[in-house]
């Protein structure tokens, strides 16, 4: 899988994919992340890559001209799933489509910044818009690092445990059973007898109807 990341701040985003699971995932030939500076396709001598807004108004747009070209350039090397938008009144990211996401082959994400980019970029050239939550960042980079880390973990093989992803929060709609280690006994504070029987079966049903648990009492929402 390949992951292109259009932005203005690259370096922000350099050493957040050099890092554990990410860097493996690289390593291990599972992925590839492209970060490209937005910067480096303004044909503007200051290599300006935003504009005041037509009709006034505070804050600065992303202009269409360096979007395109840096779009169009990748277009014409490879075929891409999608070409996402990061920004806040997208729909909002979940498992499902991190999952959906994990299959495909290549996708640009194009990071927002100031009041956003010109509208026509997200008319003609973008596929799909991501929100990570109801609330406003200063930028779309922490955003698609975020996207871009739910779908890596992911990819098949990228694990060293495969059925750890299986097991994750909201993998199957109910979040995650708690978990311990060692000690068994911690000033008084014991595990589970049941995690500690060896009892296989029967730590699984464990396990389930404490998610069901958790699930009902903190994300009902989720349940059908
Ligand atoms: N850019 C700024 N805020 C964002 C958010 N909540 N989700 C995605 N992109 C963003």
């Amino acid at each position: 899988m390949r992951i292109d990341i259009i932005t203005c701040l690259p370096r922000l985003l350099d050493s957040f994919f050099e890092h554990s699971i990410l860097k493996r995932a690289q390593e291990g030939g599972h992925v590839e992340v492209v970060v490209h500076d937005l910067r480096d396709y303004s044909l503007n001598k200051q290599r300006q890559v935003d504009d005041y807004a037509f009709g006034g108004g505070a804050g600065m747009v992303l202009t269409i001209e360096p979007i395109a070209r840096c779009i169009r350039k990748l277009q014409s090397e490879r075929t891409y799933d999608e070409v996402i938008y990061v920004t806040p009144d997208g729909e909002r990211l979940n498992q499902k489509t991190s999952n959906r996401l994990s299959l495909t082959e290549n996708l640009i994400i194009l990071c927002g910044h100031y009041k956003g980019v010109d509208e026509r970029v997200r008319t003609h050239f973008i596929t799909k818009e991501i929100s990570i939550g109801d609330y406003v960042l200063s930028g779309g980079e922490l955003a698609a690092c975020v996207i871009a880390d739910s779908i890596i973990r992911l990819i098949p093989g990228v694990l060293n445990d495969e059925t750890s992803a299986l097991t994750d929060s909201f993998q199957d709609n109910l979040l995650a059973p708690p978990v311990y280690t060692r000690p068994a006994d911690f000033e008084g504070w014991k595990v589970p007898d049941i995690l500690l029987s060896g009892h296989e079966a029967k730590i699984s049903d464990w396990r389930f109807q404490q998610s069901l648990e958790r699930t009902q009492a903190r994300r009902p929402d989720l349940l059908p």
